[in-house]
């Protein structure tokens, strides 16, 4: 399927080779940000239409660590996360988002999906055949589960159930660059990641462990 009538762009800073998006909708030129990764000076010369809203993906400080340099500029701007994440966020409007839900941006209607396991309030956000994953999906593997409120067996459920199953010729846009590409299509990744190419979720959890363990072995 071809696409027309939305645009992305991509930028990439921040802490740790960290993606923003600006994802902009060609009808009504209303743009929102997927996270708040990079300063607000980085984006600002591509917004060009009625900024209206922020998706976040998910709360570790460096998705979040500029948002209020966006609302400082735009106090009227709509922060979209998690519900159980929204009482952390002052703003003059937030959107509880809950699994399941379309929220609608311009003519857009964005899909949430609800993805604990690399953190409790993870979502990815999908409209038409692209969606941004944060840190629950990256290019050649998942996201890790090391943090405070990480859960492997929810990561699980969520990759694999949530996100593997969509059109396999769905695009991710993950929240770094850590893979040998910015993007790619869900049957491409399952090809390239081991981690992607689980039998159940004890095997999943084994993999993510052997993972865990190589990434600690001196080079
Ligand atoms: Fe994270």
């Amino acid at each position: 399927m071809i696409n027309t009538d939305f645009a992305i762009r991509s930028f990439k800073g921040g802490y740790d080779d960290n993606f923003q998006f600006i994802l902009t909708c060609l009808q009504s030129r209303a743009q929102m940000c997927i996270d708040a990764a990079l300063p607000f000076e980085t984006v600002r010369p591509f917004i060009d239409g009625a900024f209206v809203a922020m998706l976040i993906t998910h709360t570790h400080g460096d998705h979040i660590a500029f948002i209020d340099e966006y609302l400082e500029a735009f106090p009227e701007l709509l922060i979209v996360i998690h519900e159980d994440s929204a009482g952390r966020i002052s703003a003059l409007n937030v959107h509880p988002a809950l699994d399941g839900e379309q929220i609608q941006v311009g003519q857009l209607l964005i899909d949430v999906l609800h993805t604990p396991g690399h953190f409790p309030d993870s979502c990815c956000y999908k409209l038409e055949n692209v969606v941004f994953t944060g840190d629950t999906l990256f290019v050649g593997r998942t996201g890790r589960t090391i943090s405070q409120g990480s859960d492997t067996g929810k990561l699980y459920r969520s990759v694999y159930d949530k996100l593997l199953t969509l059109p396999q010729d769905t695009i991710i846009y993950p929240g770094h660059d850590y893979g040998r590409s910015p993007t790619i299509t869900i049957d491409k990744n399952i090809e390239i990641s081991p981690l992607l190419q689980a039998a159940n979720e004890q095997d999943f959890i084994e993999r993510m462990a052997a993972f865990e363990a190589s990434r600690n072995q001196p080079l």
